[in-house]
């Protein structure tokens, strides 16, 4: 068996396969990257016991975890927690790496041979926060072999051109939008040139738009993904247009901040690689699963282009945008 691990604020994302057997299909599977403490009160536990869901028991504290932390929160009307903020461990979440140890048991199953290897995705180094990748990468590979594993980093935006540009000859500018983050790389024939992270993405546009008309990031959420068609507000509940107004604008805003950066950072990296006359530019990440992404994407792009530093062929979605970075780990790991 070789593993695929996307390691996301929302989720965590598992792609495998059984290389003994080559026929066999790539097999994904994700788990909310989430968990919820509750009081172990009798009537609590016997209603866990009930409704199959799975939680452990530490002294008088119960804690669920993955999808069901976020139903019985909403149930209990609390916020689930979560063990990473803005693409890395949280530093304020102390009950946050017993957890995680919990969910990737549940993700990765146990290893079926000594040091199975596990790639693990790892953002780049943020530009706009003060604060590095080091500890994040570290912990998780402490984790990850804990339970066995040979664990491997490899940056979240290059696993997406393993994905998705075996026919550019793995050149390509990837993006990953996810929740707490996007990152960005530019890779020339696997290896990674520039790349980074800005602190922005899905969860900002949820907070952001909340404050703007008075909601909360929860139901900004909700709102966003039932389905925001960025090309045209109206389509949708008259009653929350004013909310995918106000996501229509954050979206734009971020798409901004993302091409400004590069710009930037492009500027800053004074790498020798010798780019082909034009190349692809991926885009990935649950952020770019609104209605009209790309093409509002495009649209934006296009009143950027002239001052843009790399020759741009055409700007595509990747080919599964929630499981892309795990597949492309497993591509990685498989060749290993
Ligand atoms: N249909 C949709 N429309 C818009 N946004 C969506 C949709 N579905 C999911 N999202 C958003 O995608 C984000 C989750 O994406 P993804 O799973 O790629 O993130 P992640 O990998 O867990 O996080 P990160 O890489 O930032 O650490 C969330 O912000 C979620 O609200
Ligand atoms: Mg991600």
């Amino acid at each position: 068996m070789s593993k695929g691990l996307d390691v996301g604020t929302a989720f965590l994302v598992c792609a495998s396969k059984d290389i003994a057997n080559p026929e066999s299909d790539v097999a994904v599977k994700s788990v909310r990257d989430a968990f919820l403490d509750i009081e172990a009160e009798q009537s609590v536990i016997n209603m866990l016991k009930m409704s199959n869901v799975s939680y452990v028991q530490e002294g008088d504290q119960c804690y669920i975890v993955g999808e069901p932390a976020l139903s019985v929160a909403n149930l209990l009307k609390r916020e689930a927690r979560r063990p990473l903020s803005r693409g890395v461990i949280s530093a304020g979440e102390v009950d946050g790496e017993r957890m995680l140890l919990i969910l990737l048991k549940e993700i990765l199953g146990a290893p079926q041979v000594d040091e199975e290897h596990v790639y693990y995705s790892v953002p780049a180094q943020p530009i706009d926060r003060d604060m590095d990748i080091v500890y994040h990468e570290a912990m998780f590979k402490k984790l990850i072999e804990s339970l066995g594993y040979k664990a491997t980093s490899m940056n979240e935006a290059a696993a997406i051109v393993y994905a998705n540009c075996a026919e550019d000859g793995f050149t390509a500018l990837a993006t990953s939008a996810g929740a707490g983050m996007v990152n960005t790389s530019l890779v020339y024939q696997t290896m990674v040139g520039m790349s980074f992270s800005v602190s922005r993405s899905g969860d900002w546009i949820d907070s952001s738009s909340a404050k703007a008309v008075g909601s909360t990031a929860t139901r900004m959420m909700s709102v966003k993904e039932r389905g925001v068609d960025l090309l045209n507000p109206n389509d949708g509940d008259p009653k929350t247009l004013r909310e995918r107004e106000a996501l229509i604008v954050y979206y734009k805003n971020l798409i901004h901040y993302i091409i400004d950066n590069i710009k930037k950072e492009f500027k800053k990296d004074n790498s020798s690689i010798e780019l082909p006359e034009s190349i692809p530019w991926v885009i990935s990440g649950g952020t770019s699963l609104a209605k009209n992404f790309l093409p509002f994407f495009q649209q934006e792009f296009e009143k950027e282009k002239a001052s843009f530093p790399i020759n741009i062929s055409e700007i595509r979605m990747a080919k599964d945008p929630l499981n892309d970075v795990a597949r492309g780990l497993l591509i990685a790991a498989m060749n290993e």
